[in-house]
């Protein structure tokens, strides 16, 4: 072979090997969950620690939340299947939408969001449904109870990270957090007052 070749086929061999995948990688965190790698936004790293620590609070009980209302959309039942089946979805979507602005927020703050089943079912304090099916009125009620765990601790949260100067997370726990979940709990409460469907009660 000239060496010519022999340079040719070296190539070849070394393009090949550079284009298979590298398996079975392991390697340290580059960030131990609890640690703040903070960002240049102008806000102290004990401000940033507390509202991440309060947000992933509200993260985990946004994820139960939200996938309570998936189970419910699965398992409603009764005479109001429909709506409720189309409703239950649709505010599914909407605390979808809040977990990933909730989760974005604690990244930018320097932390490190809740991501996993098993993180999150360790760290909500919303009850743990039964694995069953429930009538749509538990199912409501459950819900309604959720929503209200959360609103409260919004609340709170807002009032700290006002006090401690981070209106973003405060205008996001106000205006996203708090507002959505009020309107939800409007729509489900609604479906829980008891007026005839047909004939006026007292017609
Ligand atoms: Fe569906």
């Amino acid at each position: 072979m000239s060496p010519k070749n022999n340079t040719k086929n070296l190539q070849i061999e070394d393009g090949a090997e550079r284009s298979k995948p590298i398996l079975h990688q392991k390697a340290r965190e580059i960030q131990p969950y609890g640690k703040i790698a903070k960002l240049p936004i102008a806000l102290d790293e004990k401000v940033c620690a507390e509202s991440v620590e309060n947000l992933n609070q509200i993260l985990a009980d946004t994820m139960t939340l939200r996938d309570l209302y998936k189970k419910h959309h699965w398992q409603v039942a009764g005479h109001t299947f429909y709506q409720l089946h189309l409703l239950f979805d649709k505010h599914y979507g909407e605390q979808d939408e809040l977990v990933d602005t909730i989760a974005e927020r604690i990244q930018l703050l320097g932390g490190i969001s809740l991501a996993m089943a098993a993180d999150v079912a360790e760290t909500t304090i919303i009850a743990r449904p039964p694995r069953g099916r429930e009538e749509a009125p538990v199912q409501i009620s459950r819900l309604l109870e959720a929503h209200e765990t959360i609103l409260k601790e919004a609340r709170t949260m807002a009032g700290q990270a006002d006090d401690a100067g981070d209106d973003g997370t405060n205008d996001l726990l106000v205006s996203d957090v708090i507002r959505k979940n009020e309107l939800q709990v409007w729509f489900l409460a609604e479906h829980l007052v008891d007026v005839p469907l047909v004939r006026a009660a007292n017609g």
